[in-house]
């Protein structure tokens, strides 16, 4: 049966009302319970329905859920630092027949009032839930609502978290995990190949980056056979800090390579290009499942022999792919130390700076 929620109009509203009064006695006696006994009341449900604001979802004439989609938040929402600016929609008194619990009616609801919003040009979604309400707090991040604040509603008890959605194909939260994510892996899976169609793909997120005087100088060497890839191995140099170390055994080398290399025929100076394409792909490569390490530590005479490339090209960095086999953790830098450094349990850790260290003023 199709998916089709429609407006309500007042004669639903009745049964709107009891559809809540039946969520509310399924909550009752329960941490969970949001919706005090005069929250939402017959007149909440008849005031969105004359806004124009309420959608309800019917199967074979009976009601199933009910939802309110508007853009005018409570007052609580205004002093909340919301992340999406613009237009937004808000979702209120999402309610599903407690019989038809666990059908994913309600996440339905919600693919609804979003697509709903996207067409209309809204950027974002804000709503809040009862903090007791596990369920629907684990429902909400489940459909990738991020908390924002804690406010406290007039008439209700207790905590109410506040989600917010945003609605971009790409949204910064999808960055920032991205970008979190894409670590310098140094030990991987010898046993899974990366194929040369995969490295292709990751030259062509490259191309797409920005360059200086737009003279895209760079040219990308690739390997992704075994043969190959043994002659690059010896010329390169891993992780300088960790002194007992020689770089990765047999068994745990990359099984991919990226050679970036800058044509002296278009220009000298290479600038920054290298370095903006070089995480470029990595943003990609992680974004595949796999991982990697910028190179910069390379034997350039010895690699230029092996692969033999013309003097014309200088050789810029190698990019080291593949599955990867060891875990890295972010840490914060404690007395200037930067090192990384490797736990007895193999995990790499790496240590950043604070915020605050890297905002300047002079
Ligand atoms: C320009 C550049 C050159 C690098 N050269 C090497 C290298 O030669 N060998 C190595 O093991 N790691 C190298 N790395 C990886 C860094 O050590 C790594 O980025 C750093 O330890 C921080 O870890 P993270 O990338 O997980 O944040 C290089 C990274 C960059 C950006």
């Amino acid at each position: 049966m199709e998916f089709r929620p429609v407006k309500a109009v007042e004669t639903d509203a009745r049964e709107v009302f009891s559809l809540i009064v039946a969520c509310r006695e399924a909550m009752e006696g329960t941490e969970m319970e949001q919706w005090p006994e005069f929250y939402p009341d017959l007149d909440v449900v008849r005031g969105d329905i004359e806004r124009e604001a309420l959608w309800i979802y019917r199967e074979d004439g009976t009601l199933v859920a009910a939802m309110t989609v508007d853009d005018t938040q409570p007052e609580p929402y205004d002093g909340i630092d919301w992340k999406y600016g613009g237009l937004y929609i808000c979702v209120h008194r999402l309610a599903v027949d407690p019989a038809r619990r666990r059908e994913g009616i309600a996440g339905r609801m919600m693919v609804f009032a979003e697509e709903m919003a996207f067409r209309n040009g809204r950027k974002a979604v804000r709503l809040d839930t009862y903090g007791l309400n596990t369920a629907a707090v684990r429902f909400y991040e489940c459909l990738g609502y991020r908390r924002r604040a804690i406010i406290y509603l007039p008439k209700k008890d207790g905590e109410y978290i506040c989600f917010e959605k945003s609605l971009a194909p790409f949204s910064p939260d999808m960055l920032y995990t991205l970008i979190v994510e894409s670590r310098s892996v140094r030990r991987f899976r010898e046993d899974v190949h990366v194929s040369r169609e995969r490295l292709i793909e990751l030259v062509d997120l490259a191309r797409h980056a920005p360059s200086g005087g737009n003279r895209q100088p760079l040219k990308f060497m690739l390997s992704s056979e075994p043969a190959r890839n043994r002659m690059i191995f010896p010329h390169l140099r891993w992780a300088g800090y960790i002194k007992d170390w020689d770089g990765p055994e047999e068994g745990e080398r990359p099984v991919a390579y990226i050679v970036i290399l800058g044509d002296r025929e278009i220009t000298e100076t290479f600038g920054t290009d290298h370095g903006i394409a070089a995480q470029t792909i990595m943003l990609g490569v992680a974004s595949m499942g796999l991982a990697g390490c910028i190179i910069g530590s390379v034997d350039r005479k010895g690699l230029r022999v092996v692969l033999g490339i013309p003097v014309r090209y200088e050789i810029l960095c190698v990019l080291a792919i593949g599955y990867p086999a060891e875990e890295v953790v972010l840490e914060d830098v404690k007395d200037d130390d930067i090192k990384y450094w490797r736990s007895t349990d193999g995990v790499h850790h790496v240590p950043k700076r604070s915020l605050d260290d890297l905002l300047f003023e002079p």
